[in-house]
């Protein structure tokens, strides 16, 4: 059978460039980049040379980057890191409540821990608005904490322009951008953040390795403690083969980013036209034109997101839903419950993200499997009545 991976924002495939350069590590380069001897050597010029393409795919420098076990340690390491060193400043942080749970459950552990947290609301697509997060500072806020792209919606945050109010107000700004990497271009500079989350096997580099970019002078107090490595933030023996696939996917993204990510719209948004013209009662989650190019989030009336997801996968497509199934309740997903989707429309919700190796001939499958796994699950459904649909919906 036919396999189709429509899950791209939950990991991509490696890429066979980075597997190459993962291999050449892993059978020549012996040496810990922290000894002084000729192998420790070779391998610090190798992970130097990983941290450096990081650094240049967001326009920082080498030294600004402090590579971790990935995004949500980078996220961790930005929230709680930057919370407690500056605790002696004032204990309130900014973040959106939509966040990544990496970010989320972070701020309700802190919480715990006597600091006070704003959540702010997002409007029906999904946005953030700047002018209720510069209303939201306080004199002792010490974070403001706000995605570049949701993960569930790919919608795409006003990340500069908060970044703006972040620096005339001074309070240190950390953007999760492990959604955008690979899919839109990142400049910490053009965005004005303070701290950027990465994360490898988003942008079709290895699982386990993310990096977060920590501006000169913003201070973090370290999760762990051990030895110096990563500037004393991160310490532990490198992941080297890791770190090395990281930089050379970070290094590819960059390459065709443009037409790859034209490519991906197309497909996306012919997914999108597909499904309305054939399947009446759909409608799509997120700022239509504020997207990341292969994000597609659509709720389909009168069914279960999973019901969906069984079918298609019956068929080899495999895509993903917001909901999460928790102590066997099917909750909401977070995103779409802050962006007031209703709950039956968010329960019936599904995403798909496209990547490297969809053509349309994948698409096209999608939808012709798709079509039938609706109309059944929707003939079962006691609250469907099918003379009240219109086409395209
Ligand atoms: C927006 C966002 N933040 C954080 C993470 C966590 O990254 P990792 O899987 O590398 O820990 C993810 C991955 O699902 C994500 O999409």
């Amino acid at each position: 059978m036919k396999k189709i991976y429509l899950d791209h924002n939950a990991t991509t495939p490696l890429r066979r460039e980075v597997l190459a350069a993962m291999e050449e590590i892993y059978q020549n380069v012996t040496g810990n980049p922290s000894s002084v001897h000729f192998f420790g050597r070779e391998a610090r010029r190798r992970l130097e040379a990983g941290r450096k393409q990081v650094a240049e795919t967001i326009g920082a420098r080498p030294e600004e980057i402090v590579f971790t076990g990935g995004g949500t340690e980078a996220d961790n390491l930005a929230v709680q890191g930057v919370a407690y060193a500056s605790r002696s400043k004032g204990d309130h942080i900014i973040t959106s409540a939509i966040e990544h749970p990496a970010v989320l459950a972070a701020c309700r552990f802190l919480e715990k821990e006597g600091f006070s947290v704003t959540y702010l609301p997002v409007s029906r697509e999904g946005l953030v608005s700047p002018s209720q997060l510069e209303e939201a500072i306080r004199p002792e806020t010490i974070l403001i904490s706000v995605m570049t792209a949701n993960n569930e919606t790919g919608v795409i945050q006003p990340v500069a322009e908060i970044g703006e109010i972040a620096r005339s107000r001074k309070v240190p700004f950390h953007t999760d951008a492990i959604q955008g990497l690979g899919k839109i271009p990142l400049s910490v500079e053009e965005m004005g953040v303070d701290l950027m989350s990465l994360s490898g096997h988003k942008v079709y580099g290895p699982q386990g390795v993310g990096a977060l970019y920590i501006r000169k002078g913003i201070r973090v107090r370290p999760l762990t403690y051990g030895g110096h490595h990563e500037r004393s933030k991160r310490p532990g023996t490198e992941n080297l083969a890791g770190i090395v696939g990281f930089g050379e996917a970070s290094r590819l993204a960059r390459e065709n980013l443009e037409s790859e990510a034209d490519r991906l719209r197309m497909l996306r948004d012919r997914l999108c036209s597909e499904i309305s013209d054939r399947i009446p009662r759909v409608k799509m989650n997120g700022a239509p034109g504020l997207r990341l190019p292969n994000t597609l989030n659509l709720s389909f009336e009168y069914v279960e997101g999973e019901g969906i997801l069984l079918g298609l996968e019956e068929k080899g497509v495999a895509a993903a839903t917001g909901s999460a199934c928790t102590s066997g309740e099917l909750a909401p997903s977070h995103v779409l419950s802050a962006m007031e989707v209703e709950a039956a429309l968010a329960q019936g919700s599904v995403r798909f993200s496209l990547g490297r190796e969809n053509t349309l001939e994948d698409i096209l499958y999608t939808v012709d499997v798709l079509v039938p796994v609706v109309k059944r699950l929707r003939e079962m459904s006691p609250f469907y009545d099918p003379d009240n649909d219109t086409q395209g919906d």
